[in-house]
Order: C-alpha cells, then sequence, then structure tokens
C-alpha cells in the first residue's frame, strides 16, 4: 500500500496481510496510462488508490455503505480520481470492460449453513468452504477482461486456490498461483480452529494460514 494511510470507519476492513500480498503484485502489473482497473469489495480504497496514483482510470465496488464512504474519502485525502460505486460484485459495472481487476473478497470457510453473512463479518466470512464469493468471481469475472486483461485475486490456500485456478482456465484464461505467504492465525480463525479441523480443513498443529495471490490473464 506504500504511501496510502487510509482512515477506515467503524466495520470497514482495515488493509491487513492479504491488502498487502495482492498489492505487491499489483505493483509487479504493467499499467500503462488510462488503463481501466476495477477493484471489487473495495474496503478503504487503499488497493484502488494504489491503481489511481499509477494513472489508472479505476472504479471500486463495495455491497458495504460505509466502504463506499470510506474509500471516497480516502480517494479525496490522497486527491487521486476514483469512481466509487455501490453494489453487489459487479452489477454496477455490468456491461464494462478492464484492463485489470483486482479481488480481495471474502474467502474464509465460516460456520453457519452457508447463510449469507452479515455486519463486518461481510469482509471475511465465505460459506462453509470459504468460496460463495470466489465462486461467483471466477464465473463472472472473465466476461469483465478486456483481450489482454488480468485478474489479480487473494485469497487463503484454506478455501482451494486450484479450484480457483480450475475454474478459470475453461474461461480461456491463463491462470496460475503466482504469489504465496504464510501468516500467523489471526482472531477470526482463531475463534474457529476447531471446526476447521473438524472439517478437515486444517491439522492439529497447524496455527499458521497460507495466502495465495491467483494470476488470470485473457490472452488477446
Ligand atoms: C477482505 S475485504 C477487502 C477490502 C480491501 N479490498 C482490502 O484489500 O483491504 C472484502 C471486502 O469485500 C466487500 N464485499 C463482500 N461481499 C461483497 C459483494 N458481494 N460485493 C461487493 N463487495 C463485497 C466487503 O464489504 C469488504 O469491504
Amino acid at each position: 500500500m506504500g504511501d496510502v494511510n487510509p482512515m477506515v470507519l467503524p466495520g470497514v476492513y482495515a488493509p491487513q496481510d492479504d491488502t498487502e500480498l495482492l498489492a505487491g503484485a499489483l505493483g509487479e502489473e504493467p499499467l500503462p496510462p488510462g488503463a481501466r482497473v476495477l477493484d471489487v469489495g473495495t474496503g478503504s480504497g487503499a488497493l484502488a488508490i494504489g491503481a489511481a496514483r499509477r494513472g489508472g482510470r479505476v472504479t471500486a465496488v463495495d455491497v458495504s455503505w460505509r466502504a463506499v464512504c470510506t474509500a471516497r474519502l480516502n480517494a479525496l485525502r490522497a486527491g487521486v480520481p476514483l469512481r466509487v460505486r455501490h453494489g453487489n460484485l459487479f452489477d454496477p459495472v455490468r456491461g464494462e470492460r478492464f484492463d485489470l481487476v483486482l479481488a480481495n473478497p471474502p474467502y474464509v470457510p465460516a460456520p453457519g449453513g452457508g447463510a449469507p453473512p452479515r455486519g463486518a463479518a461481510r469482509c471475511w466470512d465465505a460459506g462453509d468452504d470459504g468460496r460463495l464469493v470466489l465462486d461467483r468471481i471466477c464465473r463472472e469475472g472473465p466476461g469483465l477482461l478486456r483481450p489482454g486483461g488480468v485478474l489479480l485475486m487473494v485469497q487463503s490456500a484454506l478455501s482451494d486456490p486450484d479450484r480457483t485456478v480450475g475454474q478459470l482456465r475453461p474461461a480461456g484464461l491463463k491462470a496460475a498461483v503466482i504469489r504465496r505467504h504464510r501468516i500467523a492465525f489471526g482472531p477470526v480463525l482463531r475463534g474457529r480452529a476447531d471446526w476447521l479441523r473438524r472439517r478437515g480443513l486444517l491439522s492439529p498443529e497447524d496455527d499458521e494460514e497460507e495466502l495465495v495471490v491467483v494470476r488470470a490473464e485473457l490472452p488477446l
């Protein structure tokens, strides 16, 4: 996130290790001036603002009004233009095409029988297998890319990155895991470690989570 030091309203996701990992991958993507960028699930707007600072024409989307307000405020503070839309995933940008799509979606497996999460948990909880939003991005994301366009998405190894890659390739994308980073469990995973172990997603000795970035490119 470099020099972006975003403020966050209560209930909005403060940039964390996953944001940082995706920001690193973003930093390695060429971003020609005026490239169209989408940051879906923008939260504080940190990634969107990072792309806008590099000259991208950036649209940010979030389902949370607090996140939308936060991202708008942070863009004003940073002095960069940012189009921020409220809505569910890709709904606000239907029919548009992008050179780069960034996503740090909710990806943590959550007890609760697949019921949609509420409140702040909408930032991380994603159903029994953690794929409630990931699967939608894999299904709908490829259709938003221009030829040569790239999807960069961060997720946990707990929510099956191989499945992400396996879902993106049939859509014609060249997809692979390009970054991995291990972190100590945060409060959310610590609180449900027993449930994850019962489900076979963690072994008894696991006390770290692996985050990965998937990069998928639509050939020219
Ligand atoms: C893990 S946070 C990431 C925030 C920010 N991009 C970052 O990297 O710090 C996930 C964000 O996705 C948003 N979100 C969750 N479900 C969504 C949906 N269906 N459509 C749009 N945004 C969603 C949440 O409100 C939250 O801001």
